[in-house]
């Protein structure tokens, strides 16, 4: 109980706006206000995404990591378990920050950090579908639900036990769930395009 909490605290450590409070910026008052790796690039800029995702990436592998490496042996759950029940606490506080106000981000980044050390082997292809949605849309919210509604699939055709299965699914949810704005803004056709060489541009 104690790692899950502790990659709930971890995974509520939000990149964009610790980083934002350097420059004396809320990224949740910007942009889609979505406080996550997007939105930063959207309205910071490059340097500062980067860093946004490379935070939100790497608390969620160390929350993910910390469980692996301290989940207690013959527990009746057991360490690759614990493994991912910590990844999806990280993304929980990510998405549900206790250090923000319970404000955060949709937890895209913080979800790969922990199939970084969960399952490694998956973001090629979770990476490839991402970016060809991306590329044929315009839209990174719906290339984000895409390619996290890939994880179950891809837990079931892997056939790599429960634990996998069941995180795959929750984690496609809670997604999906997350990006309810960004669907409803689809359908209403108001979702802004991502332009990539505009933002680089500017
Ligand atoms: O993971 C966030 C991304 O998929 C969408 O971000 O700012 O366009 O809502 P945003």
């Amino acid at each position: 109980m104690a790692l899950l909490v502790a990659a709930y605290a971890i995974g509520s450590l939000s990149g964009s706006l610790l980083l934002g409070k350097l420059r004396g910026v809320d990224i949740r008052t910007q942009g889609s206000g979505n406080a996550g790796g997007t939105n930063a690039f959207r309205t910071q800029g490059l340097r500062f995404a980067a860093a946004v995702v490379v935070f939100d990436i790497g608390k969620g592998a160390l929350a993910t990591w910390l469980a692996l490496r301290y989940a207690p042996v013959g527990h009746a759950l057991s360490v690759t378990s614990h493994g991912y029940l910590a990844a999806f606490a990280a993304v929980l506080g990510h998405v549900w920050p206790i250090w923000h106000g319970f404000r955060g981000g949709k937890g895209a980044a913080t979800l790969v950090g922990g199939l970084a050390v969960l399952w490694p082997f998956v973001l090629p292809i979770l990476l490839a579908v991402w970016a060809m949605v991306i590329v044929l849309s315009g839209y990174v919210g719906l290339a984000t639900v895409i390619a996290a509604l890939c994880l179950p699939l891809l837990a079931w055709l892997g056939d790599a036990g429960l634990p996998r299965l069941y995180f795959a699914l929750a984690a496609a949810v809670l997604i999906v769930f997350t990006h309810r704005g960004n669907l409803a803004r689809l359908r209403a056709g108001t979702e802004s395009r991502f332009n990539g060489a505009r933002l680089l541009h500017r």
